[in-house]
């Protein structure tokens, strides 16, 4: 897809600081001039955020790993439709919570389904567009998992045994390994404060 805007992503498991470096990614991108919007995956539209709520919610712990899958391409579908590609296409810095690396991290890694799965359905959504740039804070499970229960309420995901968290986690850091330009891999055992800056450090270098 062709467009003038910017396209940043951020991984990596529960608790490991995604929602909150969102809005510090945003403000350096803001600082370089640029209009930025945020949003976040799965949801980011009314249709979106309906899937949101019926791949998290604990009562759906029957869903099969397939039908978890087309859910989560079904949700981005709509909001690269509705959301994503216009403010692209408009020239504007689009930071998302979470895209398409957590589909091969969770429901690769941790639900196992197969990769050539995920990528039929990759290709199917998205074949044209990537993020310019994918930020995957990593930190240990128990680091993660420590914070987000923290926070209270467990969604369907967050009630997953420690195992599994560790698969995502390894699948995250091959995905990291296997397209090293697009990826920067960041130490989120760090302070917050440090974290920060190590976001506004790279951003600053690749984009001004
Ligand atoms: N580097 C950090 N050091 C200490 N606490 C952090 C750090 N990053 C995030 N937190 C805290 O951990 C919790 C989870 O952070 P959040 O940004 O919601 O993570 P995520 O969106 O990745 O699940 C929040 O309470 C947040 O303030
Ligand atoms: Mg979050």
């Amino acid at each position: 897809m062709d467009h003038d805007g910017l396209f940043i992503t951020l991984e990596g498991i529960e608790g490991v600081g995604k929602s909150t470096a969102v809005e510090t990614v945003a403000q350096a991108m803001r600082e370089q001039g640029r209009e930025v919007v945020l949003t976040r995956e799965p949801g980011g539209t009314p249709i979106g955020e309906s899937i949101r709520a019926l791949l998290l919610t604990p009562e759906s712990s029957a869903m099969a790993p397939a039908a978890e899958l087309l859910l989560m391409f079904a949700a981005r579908a709509q909001h690269l439709a509705e959301f994503i590609e216009p403010h692209l296409v408009a020239g504007r810095c689009v930071v998302c919570d979470r895209f398409t690396d957590a589909t091969y991290a969770y429901q690769g890694g941790g639900r196992e389904l197969d990769e050539s799965f995920i990528a039929g359905v990759e290709a199917l959504v998205h074949a044209h567009l990537q993020p310019d740039l994918t930020l995957l804070l990593d930190a240990p499970v128990e680091v993660g998992l420590k914070r987000a229960r923290a926070r209270g309420d467990t969604d369907r995901f967050e009630r997953e045994e420690v195992v599994f968290f560790e698969r995502v986690r390894s699948r995250y850091l091959a995905r990291a390994a296997q397209f090293p330009l697009r990826f920067e891999v960041i130490d989120a055992t760090q302070s917050l404060a440090n974290v920060a800056r190590e976001l506004g450090r790279q951003l600053h270098a690749r984009f001004t």
